[in-house]
């Protein structure tokens, strides 16, 4: 029997990196039959860094400070992504929106984590507008990315119940927990070929992972 390659993931990230972590700790134990080849930062303090360092993983700061405009950050970081041969690419916390270009390039490769169950609340601050508007339950979603922003078919959501002690803080501490479930869950589904943009495209809503982890709505054949 031939072994099959591992497959080669990308990751863009901006900040803390902790859904990198979790992708790494599922590299790392088996649980992702992937390898990242890279990861690519957009700020140079961005802690996401230090954890590559800390795993060995290849990784490259690309300010987009640096760059006189968006098309010309987003050249160079395809260019990145590009010399690095991946299978998919993963933002995890990666905060700049992307030109079309740039996602046309990637479209049904190219993944995002986002902190709401879309297409509730996207965009920024979803955990007050979850709170504002009374919900009772709140997650995260994994979609594939298309040039309107967290918009793309979605792969999977997590959902938790909001409790009356929830705050802004709680939440995301929460959400943040949930997300570091189904990111690593969408990625094994993607590598093995349960799910890809057409299917997430054509389903009428996601699978969906309940707040002890368990799969309550499983991707649709
Ligand atoms: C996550 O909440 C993710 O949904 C959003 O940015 C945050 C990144 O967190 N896109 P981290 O850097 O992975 O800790």
């Amino acid at each position: 029997m031939v072994a099959r390659d591992k497959a080669r993931l990308v990751v863009l990230a901006s900040g803390n990196g902790s859904n990198f972590q979790a992708i790494i700790d599922a590299c790392e134990n088996g649980r992702l039959d992937a390898e990242i080849v890279l990861l690519v930062v957009n700020r140079p303090g961005a802690y996401a860094l230090e954890r590559a360092r800390t795993h060995g993983i290849p990784s490259r700061l690309i300010d987009h400070k640096d760059f006189a405009d968006r098309e010309s950050f987003d050249a160079a970081m395809a260019e990145a992504i590009d010399a690095a041969r991946p299978d998919w690419i993963v933002m995890a916390g990666f905060m700049r929106i992307l030109t079309d270009d740039f996602v046309d390039r990637f479209q049904g490769r190219l993944i995002n984590i986002h902190p709401s169950l879309l297409p509730k609340y996207p965009g920024m601050n979803t955990h007050a507008r979850a709170l504002e508007t009374g919900d009772r339950v709140h997650g995260a979603t994994v979609h594939f990315v298309t040039p309107t922003v967290d918009a793309g078919p979605p792969i999977v959501q997590g959902r938790l119940e909001i409790f009356d002690k929830d705050d802004v803080e709680s939440l995301k501490q929460r959400i943040h927990g949930v997300e570091h479930r189904i990111y690593p869950l969408a990625i094994d589904w993607l590598v093995k070929g349960s799910i890809d943009f057409d299917r997430a495209a054509a389903q009428t809503s996601p699978a969906v992972v309940d707040a002890s982890g368990a799969l309550i709505v499983p991707p649709s054949p």
